[in-house]
């Protein structure tokens, strides 16, 4: 039984992947925006995908006789990129469907080819395009897009229905800790490209050498063993390639480009030209590696002074998705002291990754399999594969990416270890240039030892540990005595640590059940006190940035739906533990 049910994973896996896959730098293309207004139409009980009232048709009354419950009309329109729960009081708690419309004019070529592209949308959609499917995603955090060649009309509608329930084989799953906000939640565009066009490249340092670009660049289309040239012309580099009968070609080119570092991002004019189409991208090089307990960035070993953040803007409450928004966060953690953040917990819009890029920040990435996940159920391999690989294709050639995550505090088992060391796995196949990580939460503490004992961290480069002493988990000794214990020859990374307090409210150091800003501050001194024992320690990342919204957080005068882990308040104010983690990174 158990082989077919490989076998049967497998094959769906193949079909998944035969799924249109987005085209490498879509922000890089020739794109129409669909950003604005999009009319909408509420649909708590799913009415609209049935045979009765058939949104997507989009029909109107003709005859006497007819008439439709339903219609798009500018009477109830939403911001698209936007989650719909910050955008109408009657949505902040909403999760079911929502349909969305969009019309838009178009002069379609015949010579072109054109792409309907999504950022993201949460959690589940099926798209219509002139009210015919045009396919669906799972999945609310990577990209994906839909070939609309020949279905472009001078005047246009896209339908789509956006669909966030929770469910238990969805990744995430149920009751995780931040806001399900649903909706389009990242950009929209049409992207036109010649017939034979530049859909995939990877780019990057040959592995453990300063002195080799390599990669590879993937022609689609028509005429898809056209040349190809290679251009960086700073490094004096302009090397032409003839793709294999697939469309691929491979290159090795002998270059010393100036290394990208941390704090220090040197970035490179890339123009790849092909005979009918042409990229530019703006390309970092740097290796990355372990050795030991050591994290190396450029042979050198680093020390990750990180953050968590979580994708939202918390003074309006509501899903970042702009560059602007990434400007705003990623300064954040600058200002802090920041060369490191994990993007918590799932791939963040690429704005926040290309911008990582320019600031010199190093970033964690992960996929969302968050504690409760059905790792009996084959279909979960299938999904989080295809979100490793929506992730990893978007944002391989980012040289801030430094960690691949496969999930966040999942329990222990058979079954769990399988699917999460099948993914790593998968992870490795589609990029061994980077690290693979995970989250665990499961280091046993008793008297002053904590030991690091999950079998997956065979699995992993880097081990991240999430604990939080002093918070959930009273010290059982004095934390400048505690002592952590490893097996495993790797670096571990603090992933997640901390406490609560409610920005202005104080009160004792020593009690946790009034939200001081004290309490918060003396954690976090007695975590750094703790660190300082941890010779395998190379980095620490507290949670979190900045209060967040969560439907978890229930009490009535200190949260308020609000996780309030931040070392800023949701309007932005530095708490008294933002001051002990700064110092500590600026005096490290
Ligand atoms: C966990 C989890 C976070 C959560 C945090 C908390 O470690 O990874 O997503 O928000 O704890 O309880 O605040």
């Amino acid at each position: 039984m158990k082989k077919i049910i490989c076998t049967i994973s497998l094959i769906a896996v193949v079909i998944i992947t035969l799924h249109a896959q987005v085209l490498q730098n879509a922000y890089g293309r020739h794109c129409t925006s669909l950003n604005g207004k999009w009319q909408v139409i509420v649909d708590p009980f799913n009415n609209g995908a049935g045979s009765w009232k058939p949104v997507w048709k989009d029909q109107h009354p003709t005859g006497n006789n007819d008439f439709y419950e339903y219609a798009f009309t500018n009477n109830i329109t939403l911001e698209v990129p936007g989650d719909w729960n910050h955008q109408k009081p009657e949505l902040k708690y909403y999760e079911s469907t929502v349909w969305y419309k969009k019309t838009f004019v178009a002069k379609p070529a015949v010579s072109k080819k054109y792409f309907l592209y999504f950022g993201a949308v949460n959690y589940q959609c099926d798209v219509y395009i002139n009210n015919e499917y045009a396919g669906s995603h799972e999945g609310g955090f990577t990209p994906f897009q839909f070939d609309i060649t020949g279905k472009l009309k001078d005047t246009n509608s896209v339908i789509v229905r956006v669909n966030n329930q929770r469910r238990a084989d969805n990744i995430p799953a149920m009751n995780y800790d931040w806001w399900n906000y649903g909706g389009i939640t990242r950009d929209v565009m049409v992207i036109e490209t010649p017939a034979t066009y530049i859909s995939d490249y990877s780019i990057g340092l040959a592995k453990d050498s300063c002195n080799t670009i390599k990669g590879w660049v993937q022609l689609a289309g028509d005429n898809i063993t056209q040349p190809v040239a290679i251009q960086i012309a700073q490094l004096h580099i302009n090397t032409n390639v003839t793709p294999s009968a697939d469309g691929r070609a491979w290159f090795s080119i002998a270059a010393k480009p100036a290394l990208w570092q941390p704090g220090n991002a040197k970035l490179y004019k890339l123009v790849i030209q092909s005979a009918d189409d042409a990229v530019t991208d703006n390309i970092g090089f740097r290796t990355v590696a372990v050795n030991g307990t050591d994290i190396l960035v450029n042979g050198k070993a680093v020390f990750l002074k990180g953050i968590n953040i979580h994708e939202e803007i918390p003074q309006q409450q509501r899903r970042a998705w702009s560059a602007a928004d990434a400007r705003q966060l990623l300064l954040q953690a600058k200002e802090l002291g920041c060369n490191f953040v994990r993007l918590t917990h799932y791939s963040h819009n690429e704005h926040m990754v290309r911008l990582a890029d320019s600031l010199g920040i190093m970033l964690w990435e992960e996929v969302p399999l968050w504690q409760n996940i059905q790792f009996t159920n084959p279909a979960i391999l299938n999904k989080a594969d295809t979100m490793l690989k929506e992730m990893i294709t978007r944002d391989k050639n980012r040289c801030a990416i430094i960690l691949w995550s496969v999930s966040n505090e999942t329990s222990p088992s058979s079954a769990r270890n399988r699917v999460l060391t099948a993914m790593a796995n998968f992870v490795r196949s589609m990029d061994d240039t980077r690290l693979v990580t995970s989250a665990i939460n499961d280091a046993h503490v008793e008297g002053n030892s904590v030991t690091i004992n999950d079998s997956l961290c065979n699995a992993l480069d880097v081990i991240g540990v999430n604990q939080y002493l002093g918070w959930y988990v009273p010290w059982t000794a004095k934390p400048a005595d505690m002592i952590w214990h490893s097996t495993y020859n790797k670096p571990l990374i603090m992933s997640e640590f901390g406490a609560e307090s409610l920005y202005g409210n104080h009160g004792s150091a020593n009690s946790n059940g009034y939200w001081a800003e004290e309490r918060e501050e003396q954690v976090y001194k007695d975590q750094i006190a703790m660190f300082k024992n941890i010779p395998f320690l190379r980095g620490t990342c507290p949670w979190i940035l900045a209060d967040f919204r969560s439907e978890t957080r229930l009490q009535p005068v200190y949260q308020q739906g609000w996780n309030r882990k931040g070392l800023l308040s949701d309007k932005g104010q530095k708490k008294k533990a933002w001051y002990v983690m700064h110092d500590y990174y600026t005096g490290r």
